[in-house]
């Protein structure tokens, strides 16, 4: 695996390459990462993937500086799981200059949930992912590869977007939400969490489930149901930011006739806030 730090590295190891399949992340790596560049492995003729803590999509009260840098790790990992350049810029790399030309996305698609509890993020993201997307498909000639995880569910949507209304040569593809043994969706900022607070963190996911069993029974009031899932987990010292089941499509509110729905949740566990969602049809 080549390791490269600066654009000019990063095009000069890519050019032998004409359809690259990518895989960003912020390091830090477990099995849900390692699950995107397993299923980067079947597309295009070079895997690359990149690790970039994005200081502009962290509010100044979130966790930038504390969050787990694990390079060495990272590189043994990725090494191991078959990439083939691993792309870490510094932040002088990547924002030279302060960031100022911005990728707005739509409100409504991005004003909403995480949107709404983290202000600013979805800008960060897309911004920091449309430059990964600059450096890494410069030189690509025909349709390539980016990899998301649907435990983010409504980044892989705005992402979608972005790369629709672009016109970027680029298919996004999207895996399902690796999970530990007790259900708990696998995060960099599980690391945070308590020996208690670990055994009480899967309790998030089993609301979800519990969502979309009501949703499934036919149980007619989604504002009720969502309500129980609020109460329980405040009932188990929980912080819930929003526990909501939309329309998977455009995370709309559904009316009766939508069948394909997603239930997304996130909620504080003493300082870590975690987030989860399960799609499903009914
Ligand atoms: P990060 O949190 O490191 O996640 C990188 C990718 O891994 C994302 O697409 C995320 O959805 C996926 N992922 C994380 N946990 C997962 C799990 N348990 N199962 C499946 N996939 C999982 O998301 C980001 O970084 C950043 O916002 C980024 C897109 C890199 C832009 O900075």
């Amino acid at each position: 695996m080549q390791v490269v730090h600066s654009l000019d590295a990063l095009r000069a190891a890519l050019k032998p390459y004409d359809r690259p399949a990518f895989v960003p992340t912020m390091g830090n790596l477990h099995d849900g990462h390692l699950a995107l560049l397993a299923m980067a492995k079947e597309h295009g003729d070079v895997r690359v993937a990149s690790i970039f803590v994005n200081r502009l999509q962290f509010g100044p009260n979130e966790d930038f500086d504390a969050y787990p840098r694990t390079f060495e790790r990272d590189c043994a990992l990725l090494e191991a799981a078959g990439c083939d350049v691993l792309f870490a810029p510094r932040e002088a790399d990547l924002y030279p200059q302060a960031q100022t030309f911005l990728i707005h996305p739509p409100t409504g698609l991005a004003d909403v949930l995480e949107g709404a509890f983290r202000p600013g993020f979805f800008v960060g993201v897309s911004t920091v992912v449309m430059k990964l997307f600059q450096c890494v498909f410069s030189g690509t000639k025909t349709q390539a590869h980016a990899f998301f995880g649907e435990k983010d569910f409504q980044q892989q949507l705005i992402i979608r977007h972005l790369v629709t209304q672009f016109a970027l040569p680029v298919t996004i593809v999207t895996s399902p939400t690796i999970r530990e043994s007790d259900g708990l969706a696998m995060s960099s900022r599980n690391s945070y969490l308590s020996e208690a607070e670990r055994a009480e963190a899967p309790r998030l996911q089993a609301c979800l489930q519990a969502m979309l069993a009501a949703v499934k029974a036919g149980q007619q009031s989604l504002e009720a149901i969502e309500g129980t899932a609020m109460a329980t987990l405040r009932a188990h010292q929980w912080q819930p930011d929003y526990m909501v089941i939309r329309r998977r499509e455009d995370l709309g509110m559904p009316t009766d006739r939508d069948r394909a729905l997603v239930v997304l949740g996130a909620a504080k566990l003493g300082r870590t806030r975690l987030i989860d969602n399960l799609s499903f049809d009914r």
